[in-house]
């Protein structure tokens, strides 16, 4: 399948995974729309991928409001005539045990990474129905099993998963292509934040190790899944290792897990 001279809108795509699925799908020749709430940022990666060689399009919003998500729709066919892909890779982290958590941060975070993917596609199906397009969603291996630390992350993945599930059976006669990618721990940009318990951002660390991957590792499964058409997409060797281990040996998991939190509750003392 050729990206030349088709329509793609990325969501959330000032930074981190989603930029570099736009510079990935850009350098195929795609048409992008980037997206993100916050102007300047956004117009800093629009300079970007001009200096890079290719025009996107960008547009200012936020993917938990309905309106917001019909212009976007409206703008990417304004200028580019067609949307054939929209990949709905928002998505919020959280932190901390649910007895500690603040309502709001699971409000917030299923209205993100939930509600933010659903907008979206209920704007963009009719175009990308006439197109015989795809819907991907990002999703992460937090959307295989509930993990310590992170419940309202979990919930938001998993229900992405199920909401794809749906669609794609609700689709399938119609020729839409839909898929979900599960993307491991990934190097993130330097402005990376994720919601506290209390309702507080906090600055992520940069993480890098052998269990990180690159924005760019995902960006190329993306591209893959949309090439082949896929269902469901593991990114990398360490994602489809966790994955199997949840599969045949979910006690061996869940024995680490519980590990992890003590050392969680070690560190938060
Ligand atoms: N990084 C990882 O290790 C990792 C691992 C597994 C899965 N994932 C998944 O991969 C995806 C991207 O993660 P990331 O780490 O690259 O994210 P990120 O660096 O935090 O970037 C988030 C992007 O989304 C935008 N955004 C956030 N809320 C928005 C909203 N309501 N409406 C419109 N734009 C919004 C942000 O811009 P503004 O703030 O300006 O709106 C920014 O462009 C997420 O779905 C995440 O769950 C990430």
């Amino acid at each position: 399948m050729k990206l030349k001279g088709k329509t793609v809108i990325i969501t959330g795509s000032t930074m981190g995974i989603g930029k570099a699925i736009a510079y990935r799908l850009g350098m195929e020749g795609a048409n992008i729309v980037i997206n993100g709430r916050n102007a300047e940022t956004l117009s800093a990666t629009a300079d970007y991928f001009m200096n890079q060689g290719f025009e996107v399009t960008a547009f200012q919003g936020d993917v938990t409001n309905p309106e917001s998500c019909s212009a976007l729709v409206k703008l990417a066919l304004e200028r580019y005539g067609r949307i054939d892909i929209l990949i709905n890779n928002v998505g919020v982290g959280a932190r901390g045990f649910v007895e500690n958590t603040n309502p709001e941060v699971f409000r917030y975070i299923i209205n993100s990474n939930v509600l933010g993917a659903v907008y979206p596609t209920l704007e963009a199906m009719p175009q990308i129905k006439l197109n015989k397009g795809s819907v991907i969603f990002i999703s992460s291996l937090a959307g295989f099993r509930g993990i310590p630390n992170s419940a309202p992350y979990c919930m938001s993945k998993m229900a992405l998963t199920s909401f794809a599930e749906s669609l794609k059976v609700e689709t399938a006669d119609a020729g839409i292509h839909v898929g979900i990618v599960y993307v491991g721990m990934t190097k993130n940009g330097p402005d990376k934040k994720v919601l506290n318990a209390d309702g507080s951002w906090i600055k992520l660390q940069q993480h890098d190790s052998i269990f990180v991957d690159s924005p760019e590792d995902t960006a190329h499964a993306v591209l893959e899944a949309i090439k082949h058409r896929s269902f469901k997409t593991i990114v990398g060797i360490k994602g489809k290792l966790y994955y199997w281990l949840q599969m045949l040996a979910p006690w061996f998991v869940e024995y680490t897990f519980r590990r992890r939190m003590s050392t969680i509750m070690e560190a938060q003392k």
